[in-house]
């Protein structure tokens, strides 16, 4: 028996006729009479080993008897064809060790509630739809940091602990620094506008945190976020490169990860259907069209989820939704010249009802006009004077936004909640496990 330690399932239909050796675990066991089936999986591909009494020593035929549902296995056999399976071969066993016999397992086939799902999050991340959505994440984390490269943006890596602000104090996790208060970064931006003007064209991407306190469908506590800074580029240009990321990533996956979409029932259609430029509507425009479709949302006021959810199912295209009014927004954006109650910012909603995937603007270059915006946020000067530096030693208009990867997740798999798109969720009321 020849013993392939790099044999892996997912090349098996390449295999048949040859002798293997599989490592993983039975997620279902069948068994009649003389025969026993066991179905296993070994991270990547799937096959249904079978175990006949009569074709291997009784000390194998004991272990299979053994199985139960998640057992760790060491099966080897050879690789036939067979038209009747979903992988379109099956493992004939000729040995079987069982590795650690487990105990009865406690995600049955039977529907189980989100909360126990979420107390299981270790073991129900083994499920196929969970492995489906690990498999898309991966590949639009590499994309993301391909297209950036393409792009010719640069990693510069921010740092988590920080002293100061970035979006507003009413979301900050605080942490104790030797004495003195940190807080755990909501973004990398202000880092990223140094690094802009050491390289042009830079970008971070990073676990950000927020100290969310709403449950809602869009919200994590803890989240990845990709924030990317570019120097002499102004508002349109800015948007111009978030286009292109956003196909860029839509790119990787529809050429990369086509049956995990299948696993997932995500129609690739929609997805495929999205092409630049994406629609660009005014803050303003869209008021009066959520008001006139009913919303009760007043001139003035921030998008909530909802009214995000209206407008975006509107649309099967990416929209930006631009020019908010100066005064509901982050310190740092830079207002229209052409009127100055608002700013040159824009959110980019996903399509389908699923909300701001990404945060953008141009930023104030301007030293007198960004230290008076500090002051009317109440942040303190002291804390932001090498941010002030930035105006102070060749300012320059700059532009950038952040992405957020669990959204993107969320929306390209087409999940009804934003708790699945990360390995282990942090919410509002959930740190485990
Ligand atoms: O719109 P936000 O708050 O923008 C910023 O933080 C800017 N400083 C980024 C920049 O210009 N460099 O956040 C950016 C994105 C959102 O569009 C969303 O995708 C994601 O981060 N995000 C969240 N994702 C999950 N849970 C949360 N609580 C999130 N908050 C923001
Ligand atoms: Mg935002």
């Amino acid at each position: 028996m020849s013993d392939r330690k790099d044999f892996r399932l997912q090349d098996a239909a390449q295999c048949i006729g040859q002798d293997v050796t599989v490592r993983g675990w039975a997620y279902n066991v069948r068994s009649s009479g003389s025969i026993i089936f066991l179905q296993l999986r070994d991270g990547r591909g799937t096959i249904q080993a079978v175990v006949t009494k009569a074709a291997v020593e009784a000390g194998s035929w004991q272990a299979a008897q053994a199985v139960t549902i998640e057992s760790s296995v060491v099966i080897s056999g050879t690789i036939r064809a067979d038209q009747r399976s979903a992988e379109g071969v099956e493992l004939e066993a000729s040995e079987v060790v069982v590795v650690q016999r487990a105990e009865e397992y406690p995600l049955g086939k039977k529907e189980h509630g989100t909360d126990f799902l979420l107390d299981h999050r270790h073991l129900w991340l083994r499920s196929k739809r969970q492995r489906a959505i690990l498999l898309v994440r991966d590949t639009i984390v590499r994309a993301m940091r391909e297209t950036m490269h393409r792009l010719d943006f640069i990693l510069t890596d921010s740092p988590i602990l920080t002293p100061t602000a970035a979006e507003g104090t009413t979301t900050l996790f605080t942490t104790d620094y030797f004495g003195e208060p940190a807080y755990l970064a909501q973004t990398g931006q202000l880092y990223l506008e140094a690094t802009a003007a050491a390289l042009g064209r830079v970008y971070d991407f990073g676990p950000t945190f927020r100290a969310e306190k709403s449950k809602t469908r869009r919200h994590l506590t803890e989240f990845w976020m990709l924030d990317a800074e570019a120097a002499f580029v102004e508002f349109d240009q800015n948007l111009e490169i978030q286009e292109q990321l956003v196909l860029g990533i839509l790119h990787f996956v529809l050429a990369e990860r086509r049956e995990e979409l299948k696993v997932l029932e995500r129609d690739p259609k929609p997805l495929e259907s999205i092409a630049a430029p994406f629609p660009r509507v005014r803050y303003t425009e869209a008021v009066a069209k959520l008001q006139a479709d009913g919303a009760t949302i007043t001139d003035g006021d921030d998008l909530g989820g909802d009214e995000e959810t209206l407008l975006s199912q509107q649309s099967g295209q990416p929209q930006f939704i631009t020019h908010y009014p100066a005064n509901i927004k982050a310190f740092y954006m830079k207002p229209d010249p052409a009127d100055s109650r608002f700013v040159l910012n824009a959110d980019l909603l996903a399509p389908e009802g699923y909300g701001e995937i990404i945060g953008g603007s141009q930023r104030i270059d301007d030293l007198k006009l960004l230290q008076q915006r500090l002051r009317q946020h109440h942040l303190p000067e002291a804390d932001y004077q090498w941010y002030l530096d930035l105006r102070r030693f060749g300012s320059f208009p700059h532009s950038g936004f952040g992405i957020g990867l669990e959204r993107l997740v969320t929306w390209i798999c087409r999940l009804d909640h934003v708790r699945e798109s990360v390995p282990f969720p942090r919410l509002l009321n959930r740190l485990r496990p």
